[in-house]
């Protein structure tokens, strides 16, 4: 069974209250239910988790590494700063996906920048809670060998 997991950095646990207006309504436990809902459907093995921590970030990582499994990630304001994060994509192996809610690209300059997406298959971003099903499908897919990795 393919075994996927997704990883959520700092203050996604603020979801549902923070900001609504960037990043709405739905808290991560909402987000969290309709992924484990596709996850099943897909008959993917889905762990979710969050923390507030660099550091657990990146342990996160090298126990999905440990599991062979792949990551989907939203690494929220640790994208754009975490050279341990990226470095414990690249450590491990592991097939990662990054995806925000919001689209990062038409916010603040200090945004534009991620320090992992040049080590993850692909990036969604912009989409909400879609950007997790979106990023789901998509990391199925490479996992399973249906999408020819990029040149
Ligand atoms: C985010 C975008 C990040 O820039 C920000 O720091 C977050 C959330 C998103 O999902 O849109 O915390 O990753």
């Amino acid at each position: 069974m393919t075994a996927i997991h997704c990883l959520n950095g700092p203050n996604l646990n603020l979801l549902g209250t923070r900001e609504p207006g960037i990043y709405g309504a739905a808290t991560l436990a909402d987000i969290e239910r309709d992924l484990h809902e596709r996850a099943i459907r897909l008959d993917i093995a889905l762990t979710f988790r969050q923390t507030n921590h660099e550091g657990e970030l990146v342990s996160f990582v090298q126990e999905a590494g440990r599991a062979g499994a792949g990551v989907l990630i939203n690494a929220a304001a640790y994208t754009h700063t975490s050279i341990a994060l990226r470095d414990a994509i690249t450590g491990t192996g592991v097939t990662a996906v990054e995806i925000h809610l919001s689209n990062v690209h038409a916010r603040e300059a200090f945004r534009h920048v991620s320090l992992i997406a040049p080590v993850c298959a692909g990036v969604i971003a912009g989409f909400g809670p879609y950007s997790y099903l979106a990023g789901l499908d998509a990391l199925a897919h490479l996992l399973r060998g249906r999408t020819p990795s990029a040149p």
